[in-house]
């Protein structure tokens, strides 16, 4: 896998987001309250809202365009909604993130 780096924890406000502009498109990066952090395709499964603009609690957000929720480990939309956001492997070693960017299609 290939990881790369893209910034510190602290770049993140806890359950919070932040945008990078990848070869991929556009990814979010979710941190929640108890500092784990996510990485999803920044399009909503629904009709492509743009997630990091979401309310994060607990380990999911909620899309600001409609209120669908998604998890953020997975990246499924939780029922009775259905379909996914892309997710992308993170890492954080000494404070310091690591993505690893996969292309293809969700796997939920
Ligand atoms: S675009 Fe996200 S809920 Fe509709």
């Amino acid at each position: 896998m290939n990881w790369i780096q893209v910034g510190t924890l602290e770049d993140i406000p806890r359950q919070g987001s932040r945008v990078i502009n990848t070869a991929h498109g556009e990814i979010a990066l979710f941190r929640s309250k108890d500092d784990q952090v996510f990485a999803l395709n920044n399009r909503c499964p629904h009709k492509g809202g743009p997630l990091a603009q979401g309310i994060v609690h607990g380990k999911r957000v909620t899309c600001p365009l409609h209120n669908w929720v998604i998890d953020l480990e997975s990246g499924s939309a939780i029922a009775p909604d259905v379909g996914c956001a892309h997710r992308h492997e993170v890492r954080v070693a000494h404070e310091v993130l690591f993505l690893a960017l996969e292309a293809g299609a969700c796997k939920a």
